[in-house]
């Protein structure tokens, strides 16, 4: 029998792959006990899409171009935008349960930068749960498809100059899973930053594979940092609740230490201002020493609580009543624009390989990704994935021979700490405004973290624990390096020491990691 096609990675683009690849075998490996899993499952805004009376594709199309502050490839995005519409309207006819109004037309709602009411959800803010679970039934469900949870994607393996199978290490130890075809469907690195909406495993392992494998990457230097993440870290670096920016779109305000509105004064759009330029007003009052807080009340009266049971239950796990009183909320490393560069139906640079979702960067989200418009990335690059793998696999093709004892890799244990400590650097330094010397002092640091050697018999958690933090820190060089090249402000890139957008920079810069797997050795090869 011939090799599946493997997909790592179990969010919206994995799911989705898996189950639009049918009737390819298919193995899809995650790394997570539950299968759902990733950002997917926290996603609480909604999926944009040009559903709406008085919407379009073309609509939509120009309101995401205009976000991504120059950056943004028009042709790309314009596949996203009228391909989306078609994805989610094929969810509905599925049976899908987004919420509907009384005609049983899709409610819509507004977020930030949005021209019309588009985003379209399930169960108010619980729309990433209802869709990851919905996906994770259909493939559970799917005779296609081999489910191995618990599993580590922890490098590609090359054969006859292809990707040609992925190195996973779980429940049974090391193994070699050959592949006809590698789909990265993986997820973003928001752990590489200590303020984050991002679940544990967001630690950017498919993208530190790529990169391993010399693919191709571009616009690691943009993150989006989103502005109202609620203000109450413990300290231990886990994540931090979200309260959706559907509560702006529905009223909520952002009040100042002295309790006035404040976004008015920075941009025409007041709180529906573009993600990048909320999260910039927000954090320049925070690091001056001012508490920001989010009014959700007039939301929660437009809306009912019945609309954010989400929010409402993370406010009252942290002791908060957002019905009487407004939240302390911080801005929080979101969303990564960049990644794995693919063309429009998946492809790496590398042969053998494809990628979707957060991990990839089609180009569509430019300097500053349109809000809700990643759920549905996901869902239409999954589609166009595993429409070229249907029709390449189906031509015959050579077979290629994969070695399936290739030595276990040479992993180092990384002290907690110093981890931490590079987290909390990426967040002072490599997070919304940022400068040489900062930028210069958190690469210094990824440097300086000391490596031990891993023990043969170290047990399957610390295997994950050394390869997430290998990760990290080659993501950490990688982001730090992009933002030290990047000389000018532009999007949700800001340079305190190049305040201005520079015309001439108005392109995509690309990176491949050094021979030696160092983050310091990096090159810009095109741009
Ligand atoms: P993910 O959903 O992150 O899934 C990645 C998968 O890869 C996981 O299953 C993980 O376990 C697996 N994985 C990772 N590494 C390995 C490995 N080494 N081996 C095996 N498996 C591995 N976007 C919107 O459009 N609308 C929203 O309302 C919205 N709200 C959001 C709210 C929050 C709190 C967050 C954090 C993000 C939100 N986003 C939203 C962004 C959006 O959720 C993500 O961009 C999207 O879900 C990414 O989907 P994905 O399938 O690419 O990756
Ligand atoms: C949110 O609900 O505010 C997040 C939406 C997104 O990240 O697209």
């Amino acid at each position: 029998m011939s090799a599946p096609v493997v997909v790592i990675g179990s969010g919206v683009a994995g799911l989705s792959a898996a189950l639009a690849l049918a009737p390819l075998p298919v193995v899809l490996v995650t790394k997570t006990g539950a299968l759902a899993s990733g950002s997917t499952p926290w996603a609480q805004g909604g999926i944009a899409a040009a559903l709406g009376a008085g919407d379009s594709p073309e609509m939509h199309l120009a309101d995401t171009v205009a976000a991504g502050a120059g950056l943004t490839d028009p042709v790309v995005t314009s596949l996203l935008t009228r391909q989306g519409a078609v994805a989610v309207r094929d969810l509905i006819d599925r049976g899908l349960p987004f919420d509907r109004d009384g005609t049983g037309a899709p409610l819509l709602g507004r977020e930030a930068a949005h021209s019309v009411d588009r985003i379209i959800h399930a169960q108010g803010d619980r729309t990433g749960r209802v869709v990851a679970d919905w996906l994770a039934a259909a493939v559970q469900a799917a005779d296609h498809i081999t489910v191995m949870t618990d599993t580590l994607a922890v490098d590609l393996v090359e054969a006859d100059g292809r990707i040609a199978g992925v190195q996973v290490h779980g429940p049974a130890g090391w193994q070699v899973l050959a592949a006809r075809a590698v789909v990265l469907a993986s997820g973003g690195w928001g752990m590489v930053w200590r303020d984050t909406t991002n679940p544990a495993e967001n630690t950017g392992d498919g993208l530190v594979m790529a990169a391993r494998a010399g693919a191709m990457l571009a616009d690691l230097e943009f993150m989006q940092f989103h502005p109202t993440a609620l203000a109450v870290s413990d300290g231990s670096g886990a994540r931090l609740p979200l309260l959706t920016e559907a509560l702006r779109g529905a009223g909520a305000v952002l009040l100042d230490a002295a309790g006035g509105a404040f976004m008015a004064a920075e941009h025409p759009l007041a709180d529906l201002a573009p993600r990048d330029v909320v999260a910039r007003a927000v954090g320049q009052r925070i690091a001056a020493g001012e508490a920001v807080r989010l009014d959700l009340r007039p939301a929660l009266k437009a809306k009912g609580v019945s609309g954010f049971p989400q929010v409402m239950e993370v406010c009252a796990a942290a002791g908060l009543d957002p019905l009487t009183d407004p939240v302390p909320v911080t801005p929080a490393a979101h969303y990564a624009m960049g990644g794995v560069v693919t063309d429009p139906r998946g492809r790496t640079s590398r042969s053998g390989l494809w990628a979707c979702g957060e991990v990839a960067c089609t180009g569509v989200h430019g300097a500053n990704r349109l809000a809700s418009n990643s759920l549905l990335e996901g869902l239409v690059f999954a589609r166009q994935v595993a429409a070229d793998l249907r029709a390449t696999l189906s031509r015959p093709q050579a077979v290629t021979a994969v070695d399936l004892s290739t030595p276990v890799p040479v992993l180092s244990r990384v002290d907690a700490g110093p981890v931490q400590a590079v987290r909390a650097g990426m967040s002072q330094q490599v997070g919304l405004v940022r400068d040489a010397a900062g930028l210069s002092a958190v690469a210094a640091q990824i440097a300086a973290v000391p490596l031990q050697p891993l023990p043969m018999d170290a047990s399957q958690a610390e295997i994950r624990q050394a390869v997430e933090a290998r990760n990290l820190l080659t993501i950490a060089g990688l982001v730090t390096d992009a933002a030290l090249r990047r000389r000018e402000s532009r999007g949700a890139h800001w340079r305190r020491d190049y305040p201005e957008v520079n015309p001439a920079l108005a392109r995509r810069m690309t990176q491949r990691l050094g021979e030696d797997g160092q983050s310091a050795a990096l090159a810009v090869v095109a741009t």
